[in-house]
């Protein structure tokens, strides 16, 4: 049984502040809202539709995604904490608008400590129906002044990412004649293609769906295509971006690696705590996943403001300088490149939190 008091967290940071548990029985609504941390400002997170095999199955998962949302949102720049919420069931069967509606009343009644947005299993129109009942939901369609698409920011921050890795290895951010290999060219990793074939890189792409591997290859024949991941980690490439699924750096792929630079769009690419010191011992700069795939909260956050595609992106540029900042300060530290930016994001959610110790009247 998952222990939410106790939950274990990343380096010294703080648990959870508050985990919520909503029912509705006439529309089969059960779920769960986890804020792990207000220090910077409300929390920020998709909502997951997934049929978990159990409730403590949802409660982890939204335990540890909670969590990473805060650490992301801080390096990110956002005055927003992390929170993320978890509704059990098969979003293609249980979905309704009662549904959708009586989970938008329950993070209406955080009263703005839990912002939400789109996750796996839910859309921008779902978003439209929770915002009927809430006014704390981003990710909305471009008709209700929405940002749309997520995914064009989040690829942009990732060429932003490995520009950074270029500058920190080779001394200059373009990828000109770099061999860079993308696993999964779905809605991040097919972007990913647009910006790297822009600046002069050769590409290699593998992807499950032959239907994407088309996609990119009607516009880019010149693209080449290996049979699967196992295959992309043994080519010689100079840049691995994983774009699919999480996992993607574990036992059996790093010690397999040719790249010298690891920066993909994937949440969770590291297997398990440890592999990122494994990839450090071999020389392999890796771009801390949820340093360069930011773009895509920083494009829905920007709605909590009036959405505008101009500022979102140029806060989105800014992450080559996190990224940069990042590996200074991992050589500085001497630790790897992801447990400089826990703590970094630590020591923003610390000093600008501990502000709210001023106190203001009103
Ligand atoms: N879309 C965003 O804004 C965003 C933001 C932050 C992080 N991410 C993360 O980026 C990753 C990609 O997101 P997306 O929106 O492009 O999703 P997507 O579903 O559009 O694309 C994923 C692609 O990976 C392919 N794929 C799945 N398993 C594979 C495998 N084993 N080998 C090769 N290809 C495989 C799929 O066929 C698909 O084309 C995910 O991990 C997601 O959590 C996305």
């Amino acid at each position: 049984m998952t222990n939410v008091f106790g939950s274990p967290h990343k380096g010294s940071g703080p648990s959870h502040e508050q985990v919520v548990f909503c029912q509705d029985e006439a529309s089969g609504l059960r779920a769960i809202i986890a804020i792990y941390s207000t220090a910077l400002g409300p929390s920020l997170g998709g909502t997951r539709f997934y049929p978990y095999g159990s409730e403590d199955e949802a409660l982890t998962d939204v335990l540890n995604l909670s969590r990473a949302m805060a650490y992301k949102n801080a390096l990110a720049g956002l005055d927003l904490g992390g929170g993320k919420a978890v509704i059990i069931g098969d979003p293609e069967l249980d979905k309704s608008e009662a549904l959708l509606r009586a989970y938008g009343r329950f993070v209406q009644s955080l009263n703005g400590r839990y912002y939400t947005a789109c996750d796996v299993g839910t859309y921008s129109e779902d978003m439209d129906v929770i915002a009927r009942e809430s006014t704390y939901v981003t990710g909305r369609t471009v008709a209700h002044g929405g940002a749309g698409d997520s995914s064009v920011l989040t690829a942009y921050g990732v060429f932003q990412g490995m520009r950074a890795a270029a500058q920190a290895l080779w001394g200059s951010p373009t990828l000109r004649g770099r061999r860079v290999g993308i696993e999964g060219v779905g809605k991040v990793g097919h972007r990913l293609v647009e910006h790297l074939r822009e600046d002069g890189a050769e590409v290699v792409i593998c992807d499950v769906s032959e239907a994407a591997v088309d996609r990119v290859r009607r516009l880019h024949p010149e693209v080449e295509v290996v049979a699967d991941g196992d295959a992309l980690v043994k080519t010689d490439l100079d840049v691995y971006s994983p774009c699919a699924l999480g996992g993607s750096l574990n036992d059996e792929t790093v010690p397999l690696l040719r790249a010298r630079i690891v920066c993909g769009g994937a949440n969770n690419q590291l297997a398990h705590p440890g592999v990122e010191k494994r990839l450090a011992d071999r020389g392999i700069l890796y771009a801390p996943d949820y340093v360069v795939n930011a773009g895509g909260v920083i494009q829905v956050a920007d709605e909590i403001e009036g959405f505008s595609f101009e500022r979102a992106k140029a806060k989105a540029t800014q992450i080559f300088d996190t990224t940069a900042r990042i590996f200074a300060l991992a050589a500085e530290e001497g630790v790897p490149p992801a447990v400089a930016a826990d703590r970094l994001a630590e020591r923003r959610m610390t000093a600008v939190g501990r502000l709210r110790g001023i106190f203001l009247n009103g």
